[in-house]
């Protein structure tokens, strides 16, 4: 069951964290591109947006291996490496969605949404970096799982769009409003009891 959930866990990261090439090798300009301004793609958007894009597929496929204690133990090194260009590449993609949040579809609820999913994720990966620059195993392990809960929105956002279209007889901008807080709020719940509930029970028993 547990290898079962890695194998889906690892093949979301892979395959979401992959979905930003198909702006290089695809004709995307009939999704969310095509919903944008001239103007707002000639200017500070455009080279937002594809810094938010591709360093956004950084992480989801540089995070999920970290969380492999196996992994850790036999090699270190690469943790330390895969985890600084983590953080790296959600500080730049998390800055630039803050500003692409501004220009989002569906109004001031999804840009709200995408706001607070912006500073969430730029706070608890930086308070991740900075706990381990202290040592403070625990702690590091502990804003790394939130932190990572806020990356998969981008898989979870991915995952409902489609099942609100099928299931409900909503409008597109209608749902993506309810997406882009439904994306993120669960996810760190989630996260929150698996801290609280698994890792103490853990560190307990250790
Ligand atoms: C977790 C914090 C994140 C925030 C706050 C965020 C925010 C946003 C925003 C505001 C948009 C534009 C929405 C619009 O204009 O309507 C967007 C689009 C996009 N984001 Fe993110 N995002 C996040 C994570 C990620 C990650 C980890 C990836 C990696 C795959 C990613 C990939 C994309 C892509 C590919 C689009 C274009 C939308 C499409 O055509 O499907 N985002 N994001």
């Amino acid at each position: 069951m547990k290898k079962l959930l890695w194998i889906i866990f690892a093949f979301f990261a892979i395959g979401v964290g992959l979905y930003p090439t198909l702006f290089i090798f695809q004709d995307m300009s009939q999704g969310l591109l095509g919903s944008k301004s001239e103007a707002l793609r000639a200017g500070i958007w455009n080279t937002a947006f594809y810094l938010h894009i591709f360093l956004g597929g950084v992480s989801l496929l540089t995070g999920w291996s970290q969380f492999s204690s196996r992994l850790r133990k036999a090699r270190l090194n690469l943790h330390r490496t895969l985890g600084k260009i983590y953080v790296a590449a959600v500080f730049i993609s998390g800055l630039a969605g803050l500003y692409i949040a501004f220009f989002a579809e569906g109004g001031l609820v999804a840009k709200f949404g995408f706001g607070f999913l912006a500073a969430g994720w730029l706070t608890t990966t930086s308070l991740a970096f900075w706990t381990i620059r202290s040592r403070k195993i625990e702690e590091h392990q502990r804003w790394m799982i939130r932190s990572y809960a806020l990356t998969f929105a981008a898989v979870t956002l991915r995952i409902y769009l489609p099942i609100f279209d099928i299931f409900t007889d909503m409008q597109f901008l209608e749902s993506y409003r309810i997406i882009a807080w439904l994306c993120w709020v669960p996810n760190l719940t989630l996260a929150e009891w698996y801290i609280r509930d698994k890792l103490s029970l853990k560190s307990a028993v250790v």
